[in-house]
């Protein structure tokens, strides 16, 4: 399985990509989870990132390029990938599609979590991430068992620095502006799969399994 994941921010895309992952054994590649992982090992792309990801703004595109490509050059991903967050804009398609074509490689579903805008602050807002294994949790919609505890680590819960309400409104309105057009982009080649994402997280993720047989 060679598949995108693409939806507004807070949509679940994280949330299912670890079912996705598990079910269809392929590694999960989420531009977002790298450039946090490079600001915490305090690298120089990390610290780029920072200053874009605090704002709300994507990463430029002369960097979010590089590091996927050299992601998908990978072993673990020739015989499948499930790729989030990337691309987010034409240019990043394009390019996409370009590494696509050279290297011979064909995707198979571009899934569509689709969540209207109402409910994607309350779900950014109160998103808890674990700090050592990155699992994802929410105040009111997936408690973990012990208030601010990881149920796989024990490790603490924290909120990730862009789930303020003000950098969330923003993430919302660049997905608007730049990464919306991408479905007309995904549907004209066919391969655009919507689910509806405002369901329970297991309904979404039987959806998901329905539209990719
Ligand atoms: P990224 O990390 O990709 O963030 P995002 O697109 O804003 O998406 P999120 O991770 O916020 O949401 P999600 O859809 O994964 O939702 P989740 O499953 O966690 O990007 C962050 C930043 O990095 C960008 O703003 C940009 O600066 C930069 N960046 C990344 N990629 C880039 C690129 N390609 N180019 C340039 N810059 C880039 O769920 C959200 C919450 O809702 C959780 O608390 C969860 O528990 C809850 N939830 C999930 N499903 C449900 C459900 N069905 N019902 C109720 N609650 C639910
Ligand atoms: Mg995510």
């Amino acid at each position: 399985m060679k598949l995108l994941i693409t939806g507004r921010p807070g949509a679940g895309k994280g949330t299912q990509a670890v079912n996705i992952k598990e079910y269809y054994n392929i590694p999960h590649i989420s531009t977002g989870d790298m450039f946090r992982a490079a600001m915490k090992a305090g690298t120089k792309m990390g610290l780029l990132a920072k200053s874009y990801m605090e704002k709300g703004q994507l990463v430029p595109d002369e960097v979010t390029i590089g590091i996927v490509e050299d992601r998908l050059s990978e072993a673990d991903c020739k015989d499948g990938f499930l790729l989030d967050g990337f691309p987010r804009n034409l240019a990043q398609a394009e390019a996409l599609d370009k590494f696509l074509t050279k290297n011979g490689i064909k995707l198979d579903a571009v899934l569509d979590v689709n969540v209207e805008n109402s409910v994607l602050v309350r779900r950014m807002v109160g998103r808890r991430v674990c700090k050592n294994c990155g699992a994802t949790y929410h105040v009111e919609f997936n408690k973990p068992l012990k208030d601010g505890i990881c149920d796989n680590c024990g490790s603490p819960l924290v909120q990730r620095p862009d789930d303020t309400e003000a950098t969330a409104v923003n993430r919302l309105a660049v997905y608007d502006e730049q990464t919306a057009p991408l479905l007309d982009y995904y549907k004209k080649q066919g391969i655009l799969k919507t689910v509806n994402g405002d369901q329970s997280f297991d309904k979404v993720f039987e959806d998901i399994k329905a539209v990719l047989k």
